[in-house]
């Protein structure tokens, strides 16, 4: 896989077909490690659990093993290349019921995959990288971005080393 060819690269990725949404998922599971923080936000039905799904199956998460929004327990836990943590936060009220899934504790411990966080990165632990989701007329499409110029370099690193290229300026 070349630089070029990385969603980070344009950001912008149409996913007209579950397929292409696979496709994005395996290029950002090569991209992340433990400590990570990837928050996916969009409208009801913009297609964050079928990402979320991708990404951990391209993760390595067994295909025998469900993969369901964790809508009602918050939180599921999933052991792959790395452990996952998949959170659904729809249902919190309050910032504080964030902080009290001691999230942020567990940050080192695994790659932290969040449906609905959009808001609470801080509670997080900061430094995410945003996957949003919208539901075109043409499909779906997942804009990709990060509110902080280290995350994004530091993602942006990874996929250079991992296309062994030189930074385009
Ligand atoms: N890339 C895609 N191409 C075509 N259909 C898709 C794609 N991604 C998701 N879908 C379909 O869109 C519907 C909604 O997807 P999904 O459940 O992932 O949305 P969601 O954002 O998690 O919604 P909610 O917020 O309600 O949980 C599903 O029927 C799914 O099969
Ligand atoms: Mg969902």
């Amino acid at each position: 896989m070349t630089f070029e060819e990385l969603p980070l690269a344009h950001e912008r990725v149409p996913l007209p077909t579950r397929r292409a949404t696979i496709r994005l998922a395996r290029e950002l599971a090569a991209l992340l490690a433990v400590g990570d923080l990837v928050i996916f936000s969009g409208p009801l039905g913009a297609g964050k659990t079928v990402l979320v799904r991708a990404l951990c199956r391209a993760l390595g998460v067994p295909h025998e093993l469900p993969i369901q929004s964790p809508t009602f327990a918050l939180v599921h836990e999933h052991d792959a290349r790395v452990p996952i943590l998949h959170c659904d936060l729809y249902r919190l009220t309050g910032d504080s019921e964030a902080e009290q899934l001691g999230l942020r504790e567990r940050r080192h411990e695994a790659v932290l995959l969040v449906e609905w966080g959009r808001g609470l990165e801080p509670q997080l632990g900061g430094g995410a990288l945003h996957v949003e989701l919208v539901d075109e007329p043409a499909g779906k499409v997942a804009t990709i971005s990060a509110d902080t110029g280290a995350r994004r370099e530091l993602v942006l690193a990874r996929a250079r080393r991992r296309g062994g290229r030189e930074p385009t300026p």
